[in-house]
C-alpha cells in the first residue's frame, strides 16, 4: 500500500483557495490539516518557530500557503499587515522548512507586474508592482527564493473565484439581484481562474515534483467586464453591464491594465493544459446556484 501523503495548509480553514486545496487534497487520498489565524499568531515575533513547532508536531511531506493579505484596496491603508501576511509570513515559513523535509508551496499574484506588456506574462517576465499588495506579495516570492529551499513551489494565479468567500463574480451577481444596470470596468485585462481548478493543478504539480516558479490561471483571457457578462447571462438575470473605464470607476488602488499570465512552464511540468476560462466559469455557477440565482 502506498505511503499517505499529508499536507498541512495554511488558511485552509475559510480562505477560498485553501478550502479548495484541502478538498482537491483529500480527493486524492491526502490527509489533509487546515489551520488558520486561530490556531497561529500569523503576527507571532518567533513566527518562524511557532511554524516550525507545528510542522514537527504534523510531520507533513507539504505545507500550502494560501494565507494572505488579499484585500487590495484595504492594503492601501494597511501596508504593515499586507507586509506580515504576504511578505513576513512566508520567510518565517521558508525558513521553518529550510532544514526539513517537508516541500513549500506559496501562493503569489499577477498583481506582481505592471501590466504594461501586450502579450501574456511568462515567469521570466520581470516584476514591478504598482500597489502595496503586489509589492508585498512581489516581496514574499523573493524572500522565499533568497533561501535557496530544495523543494518548493511559488505559484502565481489570478483573479480568483469559489465557494465560501465573496470574490468578483459573487459580488457582481449579488449586485444584479438589486440593480438593472451596473458599471464594471473593461480596460484591464485578465487571466479569470477557478480555485478548485488551482487546487487540483497544484496537486498535480506537488505530486509530479515540481521545482520553482510557475504560473497557474485557466486558459483565455477577459477583462473585468467579460467576466460579469458571462457569469450574468449564464445565469439568465436581467441586468445590463455597462464597460466603463478604470478611470471613470475611480478606484483608490491601481491595478495592471493588462496580466494574463501564461502557463507554459506548468504545462512543461505536468502535462496538463488548464482549462478555458469560460468553462471553468460556467460549472462553478452551476454548482454555486443549482436553482439559478
Ligand atoms: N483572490 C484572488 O483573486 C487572488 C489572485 C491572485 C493571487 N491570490 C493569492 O492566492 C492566495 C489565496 O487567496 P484567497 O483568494 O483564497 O484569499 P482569502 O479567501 O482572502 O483567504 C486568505 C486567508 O488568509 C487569512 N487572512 C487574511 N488576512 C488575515 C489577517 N489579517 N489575519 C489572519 N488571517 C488573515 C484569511 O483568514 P480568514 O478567512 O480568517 O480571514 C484566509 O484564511 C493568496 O496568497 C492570494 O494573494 C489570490
Amino acid at each position: 500500500m502506498a505511503a499517505i501523503s499529508k499536507a498541512l495548509v495554511l488558511g485552509g480553514k475559510r480562505g477560498m483557495l485553501g478550502a479548495a486545496l484541502a478538498k482537491a487534497l483529500q480527493a486524492k487520498g491526502w490527509e489533509v490539516t487546515a489551520l488558520d489565524g486561530s490556531d497561529i499568531d500569523y503576527f507571532s515575533s518567533n513566527l518562524s518557530d511557532v511554524l516550525a513547532e507545528a510542522v514537527d508536531r504534523l510531520a507533513p511531506n507539504c505545507v500550502f500557503n494560501a494565507a494572505g493579505y488579499t484585500d487590495v484596496e484595504k492594503a492601501e491603508q494597511e501596508p504593515e499587515e499586507a507586509a506580515a501576511l504576504n511578505r513576513s509570513l512566508p520567510a518565517a515559513l521558508g525558513r521553518a522548512l529550510r532544514e526539513r523535509p517537508a516541500r513549500l508551496v506559496h501562493y503569489s499574484t499577477d498583481f506582481v507586474f505592471d501590466g504594461r506588456k501586450k502579450t501574456p506574462y511568462t515567469i521570466d517576465d520581470l516584476p514591478n508592482p504598482i500597489s502595496v499588495y503586489g509589492r508585498t506579495k512581489y516581496e514574499g516570492e523573493q524572500a522565499i527564493l533568497s533561501l535557496g529551499l530544495a523543494r518548493f513551489c511559488i505559484i502565481r494565479t489570478a483573479w480568483l473565484y469559489g465557494f465560501g468567500k465573496k470574490n468578483f463574480v459573487s459580488k457582481i451577481l449579488d449586485i444584479c439581484r438589486e440593480k438593472k444596470n451596473i458599471a464594471v470596468v473593461y480596460d484591464q485585462i485578465g487571466s479569470p481562474t477557478y480555485a478548485a481548478d488551482l487546487a487540483k493543478h497544484s496537486v498535480e504539480l506537488v505530486e509530479l515534483g515540481g521545482n520553482g516558479l510557475f504560473h497557474i490561471v485557466n486558459s483565455g483571457q477577459a477583462n473585468w467586464s467579460e467576466l460579469a457578462s458571462e457569469a450574468v447571462n449564464y445565469l439568465q438575470m436581467e441586468c445590463q453591464i455597462t464597460p466603463v473605464t478604470a478611470q471613470e470607476f475611480a478606484s483608490k488602488v491601481q491595478r495592471p491594465a493588462y496580466s494574463v499570465l501564461d502557463c507554459t512552464s506548468f504545462t512543461q511540468s505536468t502535462s496538463v493544459t488548464p482549462r478555458p476560462w469560460p468553462q471553468a466559469l460556467r460549472e462553478y455557477l452551476m454548482l454555486e446556484f443549482p436553482d439559478g440565482f
